[in-house]
């Protein structure tokens, strides 16, 4: 075999399998029919026609664009207007005292590279909650940093801030700083949130360490906050990081993915607050040095799209409309599923709102494998099954948990007959 990459890329390859169990949900739907197949696997918004759907005032808007919004470069930093409004938008009412400033990135993934590698040292760990958005392993593990998880919930389904403070202080044993991703709320892959008490604790926790001499960055994931709740209720956290000690670093990766329907545009930002202002220049030029060396600018028009919608009060006023109909579907859905596992006796992570609700197993690529026998296509994590509301229709979420109680029954059975026939 000839080699041609550098000795340190050597093997580096992207295992996705939740893109590989959606080929799979593609091609039985091909050979079997689209009726008959469930692809729980899709993280992108679907109407009840089983279609990518795109918010109506962003199609409007996008479509009517001029070409040069579409062709011209943008500052590395990413357009003035669109940095204020994505603090506008990533706060909302719930905006904290303190020194902010954003970056534009190459969509929520791009705000998390760089705050992966401003904000935490090569080889050191990096920590986030056991049940996460797997490309945090990559992203972190990409430019040599260690991803670490805890146990997100405790045994009643709350927030673990036990484990969450026994991992902080392990890590903080030998790290001067630590680097937290919390993805919330509407978490990936589960739908759930922290509440306010919960971040209380989380603060509680940072504040000790820092009292010791640490420095945290704390890195809120909000991908999903669009379709979470009432804008100012799901940001009401927020407020809690008003006056932190210019040691805990606040910032928020921002994404237009899921809140415009604009995936594959590649747009987001990385919000940066602070009580120190040294914190916020330092992190804009690095942000900067960061942007212009990874992807130089992000698309111009994207962002001019949402400066428009934000700063337009009929706009926004049917952006809200419509995000709420998106939402309100979700919720129906998750609904159906929540109420029939209820009754069929299958345990799910208490889902507060999102694209996704998860069913903890340890045994979730042989459910996965069993649940094709269904025709139901699902991502297998390392804590169980993500199943995608967003792209499942309510008529498909009917008898869908029956389906998933009896594949986890099968996998259940059918380990105990191994075991017991070796
Ligand atoms: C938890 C989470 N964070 C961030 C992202 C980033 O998305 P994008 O890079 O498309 O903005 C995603 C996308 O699936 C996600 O699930």
């Amino acid at each position: 075999m000839t080699i041609m990459a550098a000795s340190s890329r050597e093997g580096k390859t992207l295992r996705d399998v939740v893109f590989a169990a959606g080929a799979a949900a593609r091609e039985a739907a091909a050979r079997y029919g689209e009726e008959k197949v469930i692809n729980a696997t899709v993280g992108c918004y679907a109407g009840e026609d089983e279609k990518l759907a795109c918010l109506p005032v962003v199609e409007q808007l996008y479509r009517s664009l001029p070409m040069s919004d579409f062709i011209t470069y943008a500052p590395p930093m990413g357009l003035e207007g669109y940095r204020k409004a994505v603090i506008d938008e990533t706060f909302e009412g719930c905006r904290p005292d303190g020194y902010v400033d954003a970056v534009a990135t190459s969509g929520g993934t791009g705000a998390i590279h760089i705050a992966i590698a401003n904000y935490s040292e090569v080889g050191d760990a990096v920590l986030t909650t056991d049940w996460r958005w797997n490309i945090y392993d990559c992203l972190c593990q990409e430019i040599g940093r260690d991803l670490h998880t805890f146990s997100m919930m405790d045994d009643q389904g709350h927030f673990n801030t036990a484990a969450f403070s026994a991992a902080v202080s392990h890590i903080l044993h030998r790290q001067d700083s630590l680097l937290i991703i919390l993805n919330t709320p509407a978490n990936n892959p589960t739908g759930f949130a922290l509440s306010d008490a919960e971040w209380a604790d989380v603060l509680e926790v940072c504040r000790l360490h820092e009292k010791n001499g640490k420095r945290i960055s704390i890195l809120v994931d909000i991908a999903y906050i669009a379709y979470a709740g009432e804008k100012n209720r799901v940001r009401s956290f927020m407020t809690q990081f008003a006056g932190l000690p210019e040691h805990i670093f606040t910032m928020f990766a921002f994404s237009m993915s899921k809140g415009y329907t604009m995936y594959g545009q590649r747009a987001g930002a990385l919000v940066g607050l602070s009580s120190s202002q040294a914190v916020i220049e330092e992190f804009a030029n690095l942000g900067k040095y960061s942007a212009r060396t990874a992807w130089s600018n992000i698309n111009r028009a994207a962002m001019t799209l949402l400066t428009r919608i934000r700063s337009d009060r009929d706009l926004m006023a049917q952006l809200d409309l419509e995000r709420l109909a998106f939402a309100k579907s979700l919720l129906r859905r998750a609904d159906i599923f929540t109420y029939e596992a209820d009754r069929c006796g299958l345990s799910y992570v208490p889902y507060k709102g999102g694209f996704f609700i998860s069913i903890p197993t340890q045994k979730s690529a042989a459910v996965c494998q069993a649940l094709e026998d269904d025709l139901v296509f699902a991502g297998p994590l390392a804590q169980g099954v993500r199943l995608g509301v967003c792209s499942i229709p309510e008529i498909k979420m009917q008898g869908l948990a029956a389906i998933v109680k009896k594949a986890m029954d099968r996998v259940e059975g059918k380990t105990d007959l191994l075991v017991a026939g070796k």
